[in-house]
C-alpha cells in the first residue's frame, strides 16, 4: 500500500511519516522544506506542484497535512489562510478521488468558539473565533463536497517535535527534566491525542470504510495544567513543578474559546473500539520517543 503526505515536513506530518511506515505502508512525503525520517520525497516549489504529486502515481492514500496551522499567520494574512486551508483542500480531495485514492483530511477543534460546558459533537454548530477556525471549517466543508467518499479528522493532538522544541509535550518533559517551575492554563481544556494513537485510529476508520466528519481527539477532556501534571508523574518528575495559570489572564489568549472538548462516539462507533484517554497517550509517548526520534535522526531530504 503506497501512501502520499502533503505537508510532510510539519508537525503531524513528520510524524505521518513514521505512523505509515510503522503500519507497513510505502510512504513518500510531499514538502517544500527538508524531510526528516521518509525515505521518498517530492519537492515542492510552489502549491501548484502539489496536484502533480497527487496524481503523479495511482496511490492508495493521499494524507493532507498542508496547512496554515498557525493562529496568527492566519489573521496576518487571511488570504493565505483561505487558499492554503480552504480552497487547495477542495481541489486536491477532488483530484485524489479521481486518481481512485484514498482521501484524509486534517481539521481542528478550533472550528468551535469553545463556550460550551459539554463534549461537542460532528453535528454542533461550528463558531470559531478566528480567521484559521473559519477557514478550516470551510476546508472540511470543500472536502467533503467535491469527495465525498474523503474522511476528515477534526483533531487536537500532542507527541515529540524533530527539535524538541515544538508542542506542550516537548515543553513540559524538557523543563520537567531539568527541574524548572512552569505555569500552565487550568481553564483552557482539549482533548488532545498522542499521534501515535491518532494514525492508528486514522487508518482504523480507513479500514472500516468510513467517510465524511469524525472527531479524532483523545476520551478525556484535561487542562493544560492537568495535562502537565500527568506528564510530570508518569515521568516520575515532581507534579508541583507545573503552576496553574488562568488563559482569561493572557493579554493574547484570552479571546480563545476555553472549552474544546469533543465527544468521540462516532468514531468509537466506527471502529468498533474505545479511544485511548490523554493519560495513555502520554504513556505510549514516553515509551517510544527513543524511536521516535531515531526515525526522526534516520535521514533529512533537503528541502526544494
Ligand atoms: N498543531 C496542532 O496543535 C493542531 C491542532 C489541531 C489541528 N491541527 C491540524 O493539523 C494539521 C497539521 O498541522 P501542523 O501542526 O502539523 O502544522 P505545521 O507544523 O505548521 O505543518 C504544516 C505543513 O504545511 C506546509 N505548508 C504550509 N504552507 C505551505 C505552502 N504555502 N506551501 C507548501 N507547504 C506549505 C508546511 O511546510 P513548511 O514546513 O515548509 O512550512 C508544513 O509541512 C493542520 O491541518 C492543522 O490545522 C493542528
Amino acid at each position: 500500500m503506497r501512501a502520499l503526505v502533503l505537508g510532510a515536513s510539519g508537525f503531524l506530518g513528520s510524524y505521518a511519516g513514521h505512523a505509515l511506515q510503522k503500519a507497513g505502508w510505502q510512504v513518500t512525503g510531499a514538502s517544500r522544506s527538508a524531510l526528516r525520517g521518509y525515505s521518498s520525497s517530492i519537492g515542492l516549489d510552489s502549491l501548484r506542484d502539489v496536484s502533480a504529486a497527487i496524481t503523479r502515481e495511482p496511490w492508495d492514500l493521499v494524507m493532507n497535512c498542508l496547512a496554515i496551522a498557525n493562529h496568527e499567520a492566519c489573521e496576518q494574512d487571511p488570504a493565505s489562510a483561505r487558499l492554503v486551508n480552504h480552497e487547495l483542500p477542495g481541489i486536491w480531495a477532488d483530484e485524489a478521488g479521481q486518481n481512485g485514492s484514498h482521501f484524509i483530511h486534517f481539521s481542528t477543534d478550533a472550528v468551535f468558539d469553545g463556550d460550551s460546558t459539554d463534549l461537542y459533537d460532528e453535528q454542533d454548530p461550528t463558531g470559531g473565533s478566528s480567521v484559521y477556525g473559519w477557514t478550516k471549517r470551510a476546508g472540511e466543508l470543500a472536502v467533503l463536497a467535491a469527495n465525498p467518499q474523503a474522511l476528515v479528522f477534526r483533531i487536537n493532538f500532542f507527541g515529540w517535535s524533530h527539535n524538541g522544541g515544538r508542542g506542550i509535550l516537548d515543553f513540559f518533559a524538557s523543563g520537567l527534566a531539568s527541574g524548572i517551575s512552569m505555569t500552565s492554563f487550568r481553564d483552557y481544556v482539549v482533548s488532545s491525542l498522542y499521534v501515535g494513537h491518532l494514525f492508528d485510529l486514522a487508518l482504523g476508520a480507513l479500514s472500516a470504510n468510513g467517510t465524511g466528519l469524525y472527531h479524532l481527539v483523545s476520551s478525556t477532556p484535561l487542562s493544560k495544567y492537568d495535562f502537565g501534571v500527568t506528564v510530570a508523574r508518569a515521568m516520575g518528575a515532581d507534579p508541583d513543578l507545573i503552576q496553574p495559570g488562568l488563559l482569561a489572564d493572557s493579554p493574547t489568549l484570552s479571546n480563545r474559546g476555553h472549552n474544546l472538548g469533543l465527544s468521540v462516539r462516532k468514531l468509537e462507533k466506527l471502529v468498533g473500539r474505545s479511544i485511548p484517554s490523554t493519560a495513555e497517550g502520554i504513556q505510549m509517548a514516553l515509551a517510544e520517543r527513543g524511536a521516535v526520534m531515531d526515525y526522526f535522526g534516520s535521514g533529512i531530504i533537503p528541502g526544494e
